[in-house]
């Protein structure tokens, strides 16, 4: 059973109890729920299940790679994500007005902009018969380069901001063997270096939250987070969603006519394609979930993926049908106190590339579809390589 701990997308159709309890590699069991209704219940009861285990590294690290991440002072202590205290609201609150609707919709056109002439480069590419990556040429750099406009941001280059933030979520997130938790530790522990430095410093966001008293360690958290969360899930799923599309023409057809609203596309896109695929609370005392007993302590593993394909909530589960009954039910983005703070900018960025590149599809065939490795939260797709057939 351990395999669906890493490979969530990949067994999410078929039968499942309400709640499992699973296994992991190192021995650690989980408690997997997999229905809309009790996710939903897990995700807004955080005074029984705690957000606190959110960033805890699902194989244990070492004591070796511990050393490298102390050696760079690397610290996660409850900011956004892990933080069931009472600082949560107000460090929230800081992140939200940083990121709120009207600052990103005076994005869109900027984007918009940048995405058309991706697209017709490509469309050129793609009209002389050569074989272009989705996910390199046209989705991996947007949301880092939109967020950048949005937050104040180290330096530093588009690869090097990248590279941390997939070896973040390698290290925390996927089953791993002890001289790859090293190498990652030195990739996480070097970046962590330069964002304790710019924390110290930096305008903007950093900025507010140095004002309003945080300490430095939350200022390098917040902002670790953001540049993990809040770019690195968005050009997974521009990926994901773009793949979909591609097998989708009748939906391709529809966007086309004015028929499908873009809007929907993205909202089917998050329920079937989320890039986060499951996402963790603990239990903060003993209780019971779906009549299932549960001890203080246990990991619960919210399966968000299954979850937008429960058949309770959405009319033909397995189908991706924009606008369907129960299309938008989808808990891509979570629930409750920690709901995801970025949705709308993820909204916006998925809505402009939609529009954008799903006319590049037509008549393409994969060469390559994307391919994710193990990982119990992000489903990171590499690449994603077409040519015009
Ligand atoms: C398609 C893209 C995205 C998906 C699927 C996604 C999903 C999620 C999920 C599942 C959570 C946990 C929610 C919970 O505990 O109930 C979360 C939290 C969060 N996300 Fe996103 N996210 C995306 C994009 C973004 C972006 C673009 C940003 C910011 C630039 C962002 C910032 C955050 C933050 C700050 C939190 C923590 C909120 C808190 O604890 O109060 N995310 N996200």
């Amino acid at each position: 059973m351990t395999p669906v701990l890493f490979r969530g997308w990949e067994s999410v159709e078929g039968r499942w109890p309400d709640v499992a309890t699973v296994v992991d590699h190192v021995g650690v069991p989980h408690l997997v729920v997999t229905r809309h209704a009790l996710v939903r219940q897990l995700l807004t009861d955080p005074a029984t299940f705690r957000p606190d285990n959110a960033l805890d590294a699902v194989t244990p690290i070492p004591v070796a790679a511990l050393r490298v991440l102390a050696g760079h002072r690397f610290r996660l202590p409850p900011t956004l994500a892990n933080n069931s205290g009472s600082s949560h609201p107000e460090i929230r609150g800081i992140v939200a007005d940083a990121l709120h609707p009207t600052r990103v919709a005076a994005q869109q056109p900027w984007l918009t902009d940048l995405v058309r002439r991706r697209v017709a480069r490509l469309a050129t590419a793609l009209d002389a018969g050569e074989a272009v990556d989705l996910y390199a040429e046209l989705a991996a750099d947007l949301p880092l380069l939109v967020l950048g406009r949005l937050v104040e941001l180290p330096d530093a280059p588009v690869g090097a901001v990248k590279d941390f933030a997939r070896a973040a979520l390698e290290l925390f997130w996927a089953p791993l063997a002890e001289d790859r938790q090293l190498a990652l530790a030195a990739e996480v522990g070097r970046f962590h270096t330069v964002l304790r430095a710019f924390a110290a410093t930096g305008g903007g966001l950093a900025a507010r939250l140095r004002d309003a008293g945080h300490s430095p360690d939350v200022v390098v958290g917040a902002l670790f987070f953001l540049l993990v969360a809040g770019q690195e899930t968005t050009s997974q799923f521009l990926t994901l969603l773009l793949h979909r599309l591609t097998g989708e023409p009748s939906v391709r057809a529809g966007l086309r006519a004015g028929e499908i609203p873009v809007a929907d596309v993205v909202e089917e896109g998050l329920r079937m394609e989320p890039p986060i695929v499951t996402w963790r609370r603990v239990a903060a005392v003993d209780t019971t979930l779906g009549g299932t007993p549960v001890a203080a302590g246990t990991s619960i593993v919210a399966w968000l993926a299954r979850a937008g394909r429960d058949p309770e909530v959405v009319a033909a589960p397995d189908e991706f049908r924009p606008g369907q009954r129960g299309s938008r039910r989808h808990l891509a983005f979570g629930a409750g106190a920690h709901r995801c703070v970025g949705a709308q900018l993820a909204r916006m960025e998925a809505s402009v590339v939609v529009a954008e590149a799903a006319p590049l599809l037509d008549g393409v065939t994969v060469v390559r579809p994307p391919w994710c490795p193990d990982n119990l939260t992000f489903r990171m797709p590499d690449a994603f390589v077409v040519r015009r057939a």
